[in-house]
């Protein structure tokens, strides 16, 4: 099998990074990690853009050549990345002499192929955006992209005749379903493609923009930044410097991106491939973005977290962690410090760390840390039941590239661990059965360990403690199943993740994190029953009864069929409240349990609670029922708990 290549964009060194640009990083390292713990050898490119105006603007600002602004800022980048524990396997610069080397040598190709031509052009170009836009694409007379303002440009050019491929790229993302994740980005690049798709302006006149690598075929002409840019891809990996490591790594098997760089990925760059004659990448998964409040996080906007701030007073391992746990790839996040502490404390230092402590402290102390074979009879076999299906479905989800969906079942089996621990109480029973606690202790035992090999890729320092206080092995794929025999001598220490002081943390962080929970407030149920005097007609009901009703969008954790009911889930549903809501929902006809974790949905939050089919429901989601069965209403891209009125 070839090894797994994987690449992040390569980030403008114009300013420094941000939490959106650590959290790809993040997500590429966890995802290389993940398939080297499965055993498959794997090759994470990462580095920065160094070309084009943004870096010249910023360098001349400074009162530096760009150069030494590039300089300065890619040992920054790679400090961030060295504190973030990200185990890149190649870092790119493209003012490196090899990458230079290979665009020079594409464009020429390029050109010899009969695939550029020079043409005078005139458009509305943006300048930070270094793109040129018609009339058409322009908003408010503004950048569509960044809204800032263009500038009528007119000068001749060399183009890329990427017309000539839109028939090819349209039949190609038809018959890879999965070349563009998730499908609603796929869908919107198809749409996109229905229109006759222009030309690209490859070129800048060196008058006007002079930091670029230079055209072989016309030195007034330095390389248009995103062409230069792209092309880390393929020279990252070796091509023209190392050709047996190239053959051995294209295609790449992911690009992950944000969503602001969907057309320049998914399609300028496949078809520039196609006139290079070098194979597509096998996929691209489009990320949605961080938010701070309501708006992207960006350096132009100035709402930026910066990821060191955040590392020195959470730690490594929980940065990551959260960043991971917290979004769901395909929609947008808000970042909010509460949310943050909310994450380290109910995941990590309870269900985690706290069931670490119990069982490693009972184990110690009335086992002197060694426990019998792990036979998985807890709960009926339930928890080993549960274990070992989180690992056959792994594989499967880490194709699909669904993180999040895979720690969410990492987290749904600790919460059930946690459950049965409870159950079980082996510290009273280890009073009267010893022998019986030692084996719920064992089972226990060996479900953090299976727990930590599988969390490893996401917290690489705090698995590997977690590892050693259960004398276990260190995390590789014959690991990840339910061994009985996994554990070895236990030793009982300090809480590996102690709980955060949320007031404590808040105050610390200067200027305070932006609160990202709507502080619209909530409608307050009236002391008295709604307007009985208002005069509304049949049918209708008062203004203040509405008022009543406590409307949440709420974030979907995870669903499971109830036994012997099947028309209804189980599902257990973020309300942005300190625990998690059990719902208990009549959907089961339209929607199979896996396609909802990661859904928004819209929740009536204060409803008596009630119990359906012996589960006790917390509240009630809004669905419509149409032609197609039940939808369910999705409030949008909004923190969980956010009023909706
Ligand atoms: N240099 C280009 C990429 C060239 S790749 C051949 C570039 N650089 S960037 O530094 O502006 O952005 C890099 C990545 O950061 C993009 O994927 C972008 O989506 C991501 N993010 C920037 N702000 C973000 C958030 N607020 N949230 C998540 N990611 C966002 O574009």
């Amino acid at each position: 099998m070839k090894p797994y290549y994987i690449t992040t964009p390569i980030y403008y060194v114009n300013s420094d990074l941000h939490l959106g640009h650590a959290y790809t990083t993040v997500l590429a390292d966890v995802f290389t990690r993940f398939h080297r713990l499965l055993g498959r050898e794997a090759f994470f490119l990462t580095g920065d853009d160094e070309h084009g105006q943004k870096v010249l603007e910023a360098a001349q600002r400074a009162g530096i050549s760009p150069k030494e602004l590039c300089d300065r800022m890619s040992v920054r980048f790679r400090d961030l990345w060295t504190r973030l524990n990200i185990d890149y396997s190649h870092y790119i610069r493209t003012t490196d002499p090899g990458h230079v080397t290979v665009v020079q040598a594409m464009l020429q190709r390029l050109h010899d192929g009969g695939h550029l031509y020079a043409a005078d052009y005139e458009g509305q170009y943006c300048v930070p955006c270094e793109r040129f836009y018609t009339e058409k694409d322009l908003v408010d007379g503004g950048c569509p992209e960044c809204h800032r303002p263009v500038e009528l440009l007119k000068e001749r050019n060399w183009y890329f005749r990427m017309s000539a491929f839109q028939d090819w790229l349209v039949a190609h993302i038809e018959a890879n379903p999965d070349f563009i994740l998730p499908h609603t980005r796929r869908n919107e690049v198809l749409g996109f493609l229905r229109q006759p798709l222009r030309d690209l302006c490859i070129s800048r006149n060196k008058e006007r923009m002079s930091w670029g690598i230079e055209l072989p075929f016309d030195t007034d002409y330095v390389c248009y930044v995103w062409v230069d840019a792209l092309l880390n891809y393929v020279s990252g990996a070796g091509l023209g410097q190392d050709g047996e490591r190239f053959q051995s790594l294209w295609p790449a098997d992911a690009h992950l991106i944000g969503k602001d760089i969907l057309t320049t990925h998914c399609v300028y760059w496949p078809t520039l491939l196609k006139a290079l004659d070098i194979e597509a990448p096998k996929s691209f998964l489009i990320h949605g973005w961080w938010l701070a409040g309501e708006q992207k996080m960006s350096k132009s906007l100035g709402n930026v977290v910066q990821p060191l701030d955040l590392i020195d007073r959470v730690g490594v391992d929980a940065f990551r962690f959260f960043l991971i746990r917290e979004m769901v790839p395909w929609n947008d996040s808000s970042f909010s410090a509460e949310l943050l502490v909310k994450r380290v404390n109910t995941d990590l230092a309870n269900d985690l760390g706290n069931l670490l402590s119990r069982v490693t402290n009972l184990a110690a102390r009335h086992f002197d840390g060694n426990l019998p074979a792990a036979t998985g009879a807890t709960g009926g076999g339930a928890l080993r039941q549960a274990a070992e299906l989180l690992v056959e479905g792994m594989e499967q989800r880490l194709e699909r590239m669904d993180l999040y969906g895979l720690l969410e079942q990492v987290f749904g089996l600790l919460r059930l661990g946690n459950q049965w621990m409870e159950q079980c109480a082996p510290w009273k029973l280890v009073k009267t059965e010893a022998e019986a606690a030692g084996h719920v202790l064992a089972d226990m035992a060996e479900l953090l360990r299976l727990c930590a090999s599988l969390l490893h890729p996401v917290m690489p320092v705090l698995c590997t403690r977690m590892l050693e206080r259960l004398g276990a092995e260190a995390p590789a794929r014959d690991g990840l199943c339910w061994k009985e025999r996994g554990v070895g001598r236990i030793v009982h220490g300090d809480p590996l993740v102690p709980r955060m002081d949320e007031e404590a943390f808040l105050a610390s962080l200067a200027p305070p994190a932006e609160s990202t929970t709507a502080d619209a407030p909530v409608p307050a149920a009236p002391g008295k029953t709604g307007d009985s005097s208002s005069p509304v007609g049949e049918g209708l009901i008062a203004f203040g009864d509405f008022g009543k009703v406590k409307l949440v969008a709420a974030r979907i954790l995870a669903a499971q069929p109830v036994k012997g009911a099947d028309r209804v889930l189980q599902l257990s549903v973020d309300c942005g409240e300190v625990q998690a809501r059990t719902i208990v929902a009549g959907i089961a006809a339209d929607h199979a349990p896996e396609s909802l974790p990661g859904r928004m949905i819209c929740v009536v939050a204060n409803l008596e609670p009630a119990k359906i089919r012996g589960i006790l429901s917390q509240g009630m989601l809004l669905a419509a029922k149409g032609p197609q069965g039940l939808a369910l209403l999705d409030p949008g891209p909004v923190p969980p708990g956010t009023p909706i009125g």
